[in-house]
């Protein structure tokens, strides 16, 4: 189908699931085990009702907002998702051209398939990257990498603290599929048999533990946040130990099965943080299952800073390149804003916890 027949994220899913290699598609699209917290994701924003005000003057409507104090058009950043190739011949560079021309936030994976030379110089003039920081169990290349990244521009640390091994997705234990990332150059530290997630697992520190965020802030001043917080207690912790965000996620569904939703588990982390009077001192991010302007719109009314998303644009940018990545974060920009309009909130300030309702959220 030609690129304006999309209008949605599941549009770009089907074509990608038809353009990309079996080996992509299930590298992309799996989550582990049952991938009963792969579904949860999207289907927790389904428990969630508005609450819609009226006769609020919507003709302008601002989405503007800023993450770690760096602008962005709307509260939506590209994720971190590795391999990137695998979906288009460019890779990340692709997703980075398209964040320019909305002017939206990328964070780029340490296992990107596109070097951090390519990425950084593919940046245009005031954009703004963050990096995802896979540990390595070799802590002088963790450095290395953290160091490169500070030195390239990138303006923030996302440190992945739900991977201490990468969980087991069948699909891609399936297809065999294998593809060495940057770091792994020897083969004996490649599982073939186990799939993409196994085999770039082996490389990846299962030690990393509170006490290193102390390391991290001697070798860096970059702004920490910790990717994969999944409770208010690490949440607290998080803040106690003066890490600048956090990101409710449970990696797209991809590591631990039974995991509850970023979006589910939003309402009772804010309130542990305001109780604590610690929400002030921490951004709350989320990812997993934004597939709507809506989805947008509840993660903020909650308290979230701004959302993560990660497949749709893989599927949008296998299917027709950084045009189809640009439709896709078209649609969910307009969608957004209609549902502003919808909900009478001019800005982002505007939309409200009581603008939602809450009450099946939990209830599954
Ligand atoms: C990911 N994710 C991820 N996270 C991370 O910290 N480092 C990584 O290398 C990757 N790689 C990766 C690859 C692929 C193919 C996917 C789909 C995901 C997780 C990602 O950052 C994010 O948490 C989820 O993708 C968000 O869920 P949605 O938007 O894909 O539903």
């Amino acid at each position: 189908p030609a690129i304006d027949e999309m209008f949605n994220m599941y549009d770009f899913e089907a074509v990608a699931s038809q353009v990309l290699t079996a080996e992509a598609w299930a590298y992309y699209s799996s989550g582990a085990d049952d991938e009963i917290t792969l579904r949860e994701n999207h289907n927790a924003f389904h428990r969630i009702w508005l609450r819609p005000r009226v006769m609020r003057n919507v003709s302008h409507v601002d989405m503007k907002t800023r993450l770690l104090n760096y602008e962005t058009s709307f509260p939506l950043y590209i994720t971190a998702t590795a391999l990137g190739k695998l979906g288009h011949p460019e890779g990340e560079v692709v997703l980075t051209r398209a964040a320019r021309t909305h002017n939206i936030i990328q964070m780029l994976p340490t296992l990107a398939s596109c070097s951090l030379d390519d990425m950084t110089n593919a940046r245009g003039e005031g954009q703004i990257q963050f990096f995802q920081l896979y540990v390595n169990r070799n802590r002088s290349i963790t450095q290395k990498v953290v160091q490169a990244a500070e030195q390239k521009g990138c303006k923030a640390l996302f440190i992945t603290v739900d991977a201490p091994q990468l969980g087991r997705r069948e699909k891609d234990m399936r297809v065999k599929f294998v593809d060495a990332p940057p770091d792994v150059q020897d083969e004996k530290d490649l599982r073939r048999d186990q799939g993409a997630a196994r085999a770039i697992s082996s490389f990846i520190d299962p030690s990393l533990n509170w006490k290193d965020l102390e390391w991290f802030r001697s070798i860096t001043k970059l702004p920490i946040v910790l990717k994969g917080i999944q409770t208010s207690e690490d949440a607290i912790l998080a803040a106690q130990y003066g890490c600048d965000g956090i990101v409710l996620s449970n990696h797209g569904g991809r590591q631990l099965d039974f995991a509850r939703s970023g979006i589910e588990i939003l309402p009772e982390i804010v309130e542990a943080l305001k109780k604590e009077g610690l929400y002030h001192k921490i951004e709350v991010y989320v990812d997993g299952g934004v597939r709507r302007g809506t989805d947008i719109f509840k993660a903020i009314a909650l308290g979230a800073k701004a959302v993560g998303i990660g497949r749709p644009l893989l599927y949008a940018m296998a299917s027709y390149g950084q045009a189809g990545v640009e439709r896709a974060l078209q649609l969910l920009r307009d969608e957004l804003e209609m549902a502003m309009r919808l909900t009478g909130a001019k800005t982002l300030d505007d939309i409200r916890p009581e603008m939602v309702d809450i009450k099946n959220l939990t209830d599954h």
